[in-house]
């Protein structure tokens, strides 16, 4: 075991017994008093193209650069392959398919082939192309051939080296014309890999060209243009009651031209023409409008759309406003005509041409994203109301959100929003003292929508480390506490390819390579806290409330402050701080009681729990604690180094004591019934 020593900016660990806080505390646990309804959907999932999200991520296309467009001078991800003997070349060449938004090809060269001596070309995946036993794999492509290529053309899943061919599929001729070609990849008994690629090739002379290469693995619920299995079975356990999307950045886009124009991103993935994301790499457009909803449908959550509203983040150079912006404010009722309106309505045909012919239920709508930011903030007010009023106009029950944030309490809405979207990145002495933030938020005011939030360090890695779990843990409660004026929440960013080059943000819920996928002990919490989120809280009190330094509460590595300035550096909280933190509910189909605690001292902490207003507390009480040591995380070679353990106690009551260990999240569920 062993015991942390704690120095701002630096985190030792030293070996010693955890030892145990010397004087007892109450949580007192008013039954009697229910106060504020939960919403259903408190929990949630905040989504968009960023750490390789969708591409490289839960979008299970696995040919990276598909349609060539990633780089306008090479095909990167891309190479030849040419055996002994063959000769042949690879480049880019300017080629549209008729009638569809590819541009860009891939020229084939085979200048000397012949039956045992191939030329293709080779996709490397999102660092790798895993590959597994018994499996089937869909492939598609555009290809044209010049006169003297025959063809014909074979398709395969083979080891980086080319001396494994895991499966392999024959295609017939090919035409002068551009046309669409499938075949499917069949593998057998094999281990499970990454280290593989997939090459189309030809054993005849001639050049061919091809577009839009696509390689896809079963996905989850089989969905053609799907997601990850694996991906979607981490979010599932989450039970997350709605999916916030585009964005973010994403939804700006860096400029004009790569905002998430939505009409851009559905139909035929040959009629996408992809885009840049902010974050420095081009989107395919794979996850379009469409699929995001039925991402949402699949876990059975509710859309939280966030619509275009004029802002990028280029500085605010470009902030389209006035008449200017018009078009869009129409581009934002076709987008909730697509996703709610029956199929007599022009949109809602589209969407069912599309493949989904059953309406949306569509709620919230979001203006924008951060236009506090970027010198959004003078125009918002007139941009915020050219939506609102078109929106109400045309969809009264839809509730519509502002990006302007609880505490931008200068800013003037001409309408008053049904919510304000607050967002978070705050290192832990911030989350721990933010735990009150809504305690004293005026009652009458908006309410809220925690549309980001995250407690992190921007010099750490891909994902949480157990002391970050615990800051976002404390501050959970704080916002079950407040469930009468925070309605919704959601962590972010979502997604993190772990891979070198894959992340631009620090840290991440939930990581991934090409073969595995992890949850950090903040997904922990998320996952603890959702599936127990009980229907109605219940007031609750803590008594005496141990406190803690700005030195003795759990810290992450993190920039040294500025010189002259100490712990904190006049930046920060400085203490003294909670040194526990705490949330009841009560969950309507069970009558259980749910008890969150979060011990953030170095001590185990006995703690006696005291139901008032209940007669019948059943001895048997469940629960889950998860703990660690700080610095821990989860990664792809240890996935569940941080997991939580199962509570067991036999002598619960109406009141009755118990240990929570140090450096700890739990939650505690005693039945009433
Ligand atoms: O979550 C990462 C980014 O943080 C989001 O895109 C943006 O809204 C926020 O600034």
């Amino acid at each position: 075991m062993f015991a942390a020593l704690l120095v701002p900016g630096l985190l030792i660990l030293a070996p010693g017994p955890v030892a145990r806080a010397q004087q007892p505390v109450t949580v007192t646990v008013r039954v009697d008093q229910p106060a504020a309804r939960i919403d259903p959907i408190f929990y949630g999932l905040m989504t968009e193209e960023i750490n390789f999200s969708y591409d490289g991520g839960l979008y299970a296309e696995l040919i990276r650069n598909r349609t060539f467009q990633d780089d306008p001078k090479i095909p990167v991800n891309w190479s030849v392959v040419k055996d002994a003997g063959a000769e042949g070349a690879i480049s880019l060449d300017q080629s549209p398919v008729p009638n569809t938004a590819l541009t860009m090809a891939l020229k084939l060269e085979a200048s000397s082939a012949s039956g045992n001596a191939r030329v293709g070309a080779a996709n490397e995946g999102y660092w790798g192309i895993p590959v597994k036993p018994d499996t089937t794999y869909r492939v598609s492509f555009w290809a044209k051939g010049d006169s003297s290529a025959k063809g014909p053309l074979a398709v395969s899943l083979e080891s980086n080296d080319g001396m494994t061919v895991w499966a392999r599929a024959d295609l017939p001729r090919i035409t002068a014309e551009w046309r669409k070609y499938t075949a499917t990849l069949k593998t057998r008994k094999l281990a499970p890999s990454a280290t593989n690629r997939f090459v189309i090739s030809t054993r005849s002379r001639g050049t061919i060209w091809l577009s839009l290469v696509s390689l896809f693995p079963p996905t989850y619920k089989n969905r053609s243009n799907g997601n990850r299995p694996d991906i979607m079975e981490l979010l599932a356990a989450m039970k997350p009651g709605f999916l916030r999307f585009p964005g973010g950045n994403y939804l700006e886009g860096p400029d004009y031209e790569n905002r998430f124009n939505w009409k851009a991103t559905i139909g035929p993935l040959e009629q996408r023409p992809t885009h840049m994301s902010p974050w420095r790499y081009r989107s395919s457009d794979g996850m379009g409008l469409l699929e995001f909803l039925e991402w949402a449908e699949d876990l059975n959550m509710e859309p939280v759309l966030a619509v275009y509203a004029g802002l990028h983040i280029d500085r605010g150079a470009n902030i389209i406003t006035g008449d200017a912006l018009k078009p869009h404010v129409q581009d934002a009722l076709d987008e909730i005509e697509y996703i709610t309106g029956g199929t007599s309505t022009t949109w809602g045909a589209r969407r069912a041409k599309d493949g989904h012919p059953r309406p949306f239920e569509l709620r919230y709508v979001e203006v924008g994203n951060e236009d506090w930011l970027n010198q959004g903030t003078a125009s918002y007010d007139s941009r915020f109301t050219m939506f609102y009023d078109a929106i109400k106009a045309k969809y009264p029950a839809i509730q519509i959100i502002s990006t302007m944030r609880t505490r931008d309490r200068d800013f003037v809405h001409t309408r008053k929003p049904d919510l304000l979207d607050d967002h978070f990145y705050v290192t832990i002495p911030t989350a721990l003292a933010q735990a009150h933030l809504y305690d004293d938020y005026s009652r009458s005011a908006t309410k809220v929508f925690v549309g980001e939030w995250a407690t992190n360090n921007p010099r750490t890695g891909d994902t949480p480390m157990m002391a970050f779990a615990l800051g976002d843990a404390a501050w959970l409660t704080g916002l079950e506490r407040n469930a009468d004026v925070v309605v919704m929440n959601c962590y972010a960013p979502l997604f993190v390819n772990v891979n070198p080059g894959g992340r631009q943000w620090a840290v991440n819920l939930i990581g991934y390579d090409a073969q595995t996928s992890f949850g950090s002990p903040s997904y922990y919490v998320q996952k603890m806290f959702s599936n127990n989120r009980g229907d109605v809280v219940l007031p609750a009190t803590i008594d005496p409330m141990p406190t803690l330094t700005l030195e003795q509460i759990p810290q992450a590595p993190q920039p040294p402050p500025p010189a002259g300035r100490g712990a904190g550096g006049g930046r920060g909280p400085t203490g003294p701080f909670d040194g526990i933190y705490a949330s009841a509910t009560r969950e309507d189909s069970s009558g259980d009681v749910i008890l969150k605690l979060v011990n953030v001292q170095a001590l185990t902490q006995p703690v006696r729990i005291d139901l008032r207003g209940v007669n019948t507390i059943r001895s048997g009480a469940t629960g889950e604690v998860l703990t660690g040591e700080l610095t821990a995380i989860n990664t792809v070679a240890e996935p569940r180094k941080v997991t939580p353990r199962t509570i067991a106690i036999s002598n619960a009551a109406p009141a009755f004591t118990y240990d929570f260990p140090a450096h700890s999240v739990s939650v505690i569920r005693l039945r009433t019934r």
